[in-house]
Formats: structure tokens, C-alpha cells, sequence
């Protein structure tokens, strides 16, 4: 359980969120990517990456595997444990955007719950759910990483899809089907949405 500290207060601060995405000349926003392991999560947001850098965006991108090597790198795959791993990269997305970055950010994040919790962060229009929609039998076929091999042996427990949960998001701004579209248009699918 998490200790809560007492005695702590909100300090203001003069510079707001407004006035430094202003410097920028940009919206600040959260793209947030989900979906199975192998799924292209990491593909299509880096493409979508390329592109907003190349337009002039100051974005920045937050990769499950990258995250859990330094800041969550404490964390393992319990229920518990994403469920921490996602409320930390939310309140860092959150930190970001407040700096008046776009925020890519990459996790499977399978709960429903806790992809609520981040959503609620954010102001209305701010946060962009992309379901990155490969069915699970795709994204084991592909198996980049060797895992869903490893998790049907029984070498890895708690594996999305095999022996934990995703739920499948109901209400994403964007759903990309990865199996009949190719990550660059996909990519430019969250560009025209961004852009629109
Ligand atoms: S989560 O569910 O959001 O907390 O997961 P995330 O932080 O995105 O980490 C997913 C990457 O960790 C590797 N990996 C596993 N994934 C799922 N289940 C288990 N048990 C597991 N063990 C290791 C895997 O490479 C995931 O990377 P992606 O890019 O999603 O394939």
C-alpha cells in the first residue's frame, strides 16, 4: 500500500501550463497508446513521433519498455504493479503536458480503470486514446520478442492476453486496425486527427 504523506500543500505557481505551450505555439496534448504486446504500439507512435517532430512540434515519448528500465523499474507484471506503472507515467504525461509538451505515451496499460484515471488528468479534448487494434492470435503470430512463446511454455506468468487480462477500450478517439492498414497510414490517421 502506499504510504500518503500528511502536511503537504498545493504551492502556486506563477507560470502556468498556458503561457508556457504558448512559448511553443503549440496545444499540449496526450496521445496515449494501447494495446497488446506486439501489437505496434511502439511502431506507430514513433512514426507519429517523426512526423509531429518534422512539422516543428516539441513532443516527447514515453515507452513502457523504456520507462521500466529507469523510473519503474521497480515494477514487475502483478495486477498491482501495472496498475502503479500506469498511474506514474499518467502523472508524468501529466507533468509534461504541463510544460506544454505533446506526450506520446506507449504502454499496453490493459485496464480500463486505470486508463480512465489518466484520462481524468487532463482537460476535455487534451487526451487522445489510441487503440492500437491487433487481435491477440496477430500479435502472437508476429511474437517480435520471442514472450508469447515463452508465456504458452509457462516461462512467463501474468503475460497479457495468455494469463492476464486486456480490455479492450469502448470509447478511443482513434481505433487502428493494424491488420488491414500499414503503421504509416496509421500514423497519418493520428497526424490528420492532431491536425484537424
Ligand atoms: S503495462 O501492462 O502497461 O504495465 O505494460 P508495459 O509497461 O507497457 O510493459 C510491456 C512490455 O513489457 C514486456 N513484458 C511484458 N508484457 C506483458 N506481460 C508480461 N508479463 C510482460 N513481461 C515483459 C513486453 O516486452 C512489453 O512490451 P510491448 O512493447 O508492449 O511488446
Amino acid at each position: 500500500a502506499l504510504r500518503r504523506a500528511g502536511n503537504i500543500h498545493w504551492q502556486h505557481l506563477d507560470v502556468d501550463k498556458a503561457a508556457r505551450a504558448r512559448i511553443k505555439g503549440q496545444k499540449p496534448r496526450v496521445l496515449w497508446f494501447t494495446g497488446l504486446s506486439g501489437s505496434g504500439k511502439s511502431t506507430i507512435a514513433n512514426l507519429v513521433d517523426k512526423r509531429l517532430h518534422a512539422l516543428g512540434y516539441h513532443t516527447f515519448i514515453l515507452d513502457g519498455d523504456n520507462v521500466r528500465h529507469g523510473l519503474n523499474k521497480d515494477l514487475g507484471f502483478t495486477d498491482e504493479d501495472r496498475v502503479e506503472n500506469i498511474r506514474r507515467v499518467a502523472e508524468v504525461a501529466k507533468l509534461m503536458s504541463d510544460a506544454g509538451l505533446i506526450v506520446l505515451v506507449s504502454f499496453i496499460s490493459p485496464f480500463r480503470a486505470e486508463r480512465r484515471m489518466a484520462r481524468e488528468l487532463f482537460a476535455p479534448g487534451e487526451f487522445v486514446e489510441v487503440y492500437i487494434d491487433t487481435p491477440l492470435a496477430v500479435a502472437e503470430k508476429r511474437d517480435v520478442k520471442g514472450l508469447y512463446a515463452k508465456a504458452r511454455a509457462g516461462q512467463l506468468r501474468n503475460f497479457t492476453g495468455i494469463d492476464s487480462p486486456y480490455e479492450v477500450p469502448e470509447a478511443a478517439e482513434l481505433s487502428l486496425d493494424t491488420v488491414s492498414d500499414n503503421a504509416e497510414r496509421l500514423a497519418q490517421r493520428v497526424i490528420d486527427f492532431l491536425t484537424e
